[in-house]
């Protein structure tokens, strides 16, 4: 029997070893559809999308089903590749009678939606997120879309999932330098929502980071706790209209960081030193307690994660790529920022988010570097 997690969502999320076994029975019991397209990575494809469409039950027939593969990678979450996509849908016969199921990561997975949002205004999407990242981040609170020249997820449109299946097994393929992506993430949950799970991961983090281990059983636990802050905060606000802001936690700087660097580094190595920074920014503006930097920047150092700015990069130049952020607004550019572990500052207008002049930026960039171990680069 697998159970779906408790979470307040109008969906189901399942978060277990071997889930993906399941898959057939619970598309036909909470997607059902007469027909069905797997638009998989073609990265995972053959491990995770060819025993899916091998393991057809009796009462679909293969005719029914679609396969469709997306290249790898962020460079491939486009409007080409969503073009490409919709049409041969469309070629093949795809109606309003179509669920889509997403088999990789976040990358297919916000293309994959954004296809099913939009084909024939709306059509059942599965989410079946096989990195730590979409796991506990993309596949649940139903954003969808692709990347332009000018900027990342700026066309898309919220879509929620029908379904969920997080299968930890599929974790055991995932690259290490991938996987701390997604740590990343549920440091920042942690922080953001939950003290205990903050803690607790931090105690497994040296664990979840041998790559010896592949510790994917201790996952499992984390990752499920990661989803239900998730699920909880957009449960609440699903159109981003206020709470929602504290999920941006580090990701002001994260998203200045990858700019200059031009999207060189990772995500989640950019988020781990924005959420240092952040948090020693909210130290020096009297938001949040005094030692809450250091605390953050041990975490992020468990994982084996930056927990200062790149060095290749200087501090005005960063402060300039703020500006870019899509999320920047009137020109003052927002942060959101913590008061304690597990708890977010609702800001002065009870938007989570508040505006901060350059000097406090600048002087924690600064403090950043000077208490920093590992830079970002
Ligand atoms: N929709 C949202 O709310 C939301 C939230 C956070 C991030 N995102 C988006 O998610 C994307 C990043 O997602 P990601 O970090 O999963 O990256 P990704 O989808 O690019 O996957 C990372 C790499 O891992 C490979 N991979 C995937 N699963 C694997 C597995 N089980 N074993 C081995 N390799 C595997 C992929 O081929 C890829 O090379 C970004 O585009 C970001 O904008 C969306
Ligand atoms: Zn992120």
């Amino acid at each position: 029997m697998v159970t779906p997690l408790a979470l307040g969502l109008s969906y189901p999320v399942f978060v277990a070893r071997g889930v993906l076994d399941h898959l057939w029975m619970l598309v036909e019991q909470y997607a059902p559809n007469h027909r069905y397209a797997i638009i998989a990575d073609e990265s995972v494809d053959a491990l995770y999308a060819s025993p899916v469409a091998r393991s057809l039950p009796l009462s679909i027939s293969p005719e029914r089903v679609l396969r469709l593969r997306v290249p790898s990678g962020e460079a491939n979450k486009t409007r080409e590749q969503w073009h490409r996509l919709s049409n041969a849908l469309l070629s093949w016969g795809a109606g309003r009678d179509t669920t889509i199921i997403a088999i990789g990561g976040g990358v297919t997975g916000d293309l994959a939606g954004f296809v099913a949002a939009t084909l024939h205004r709306g059509v059942p999407v599965v989410q079946v997120p096989t990195t730590l990242l979409a796991m506990v981040d993309s596949a649940v609170g139903g954003k969808t879309g692709v990347d332009t020249d000018a900027g990342k997820n700026l066309i898309g449109a919220f879509h929620n999932p029908s379904l969920v299946l997080s299968d930890i097994n599929t974790l055991r393929s995932l690259p290490m330098s991938v996987r701390a992506d997604g740590l990343a993430e549920m440091i920042k949950h942690g922080l953001i929502a939950d003290a205990d799970a903050f803690s607790e991961l931090c105690g497994v983090l040296p664990r979840l980071c041998d790559s010896e281990g592949a510790e994917v059983a201790a996952l499992a636990e984390m990752v499920a706790r990661s989803v239900a802050i998730k699920a909880h905060v957009v449960a609440q606000d699903g159109r981003e209209a206020g709470l929602r802001h504290i999920l941006n936690a580090g990701h002001t700087i994260a998203h200045a960081i990858e700019h200059a660097l031009h999207f060189s580094m990772s995500h989640g190595a950019a988020v781990a030193a924005g959420l240092v920074i952040e948090t020693r920014l909210a130290e020096q503006l009297g938001v949040a307690e005094h030692g809450l930097g250091d605390v953050v920047a041990d975490a992020v150092r468990r994982a084996g994660l930056p927990d200062s700015p790149p060095r290749s990069v200087s501090d005005r130049d960063l402060l300039e790529a703020t500006r870019s952020d899509k999320k920047a607004r009137a020109g003052a550019v927002r942060y959101a920022l913590p008061e304690r572990l597990g708890r977010m500052s609702p800001g002065p207008d009870h938007s989570w988010s508040a505006p901060v002049g350059d000097d406090a930026v600048l002087a924690a960039l600064a403090t950043s570097r000077l208490l920093g171990k590992r830079p970002a680069d």
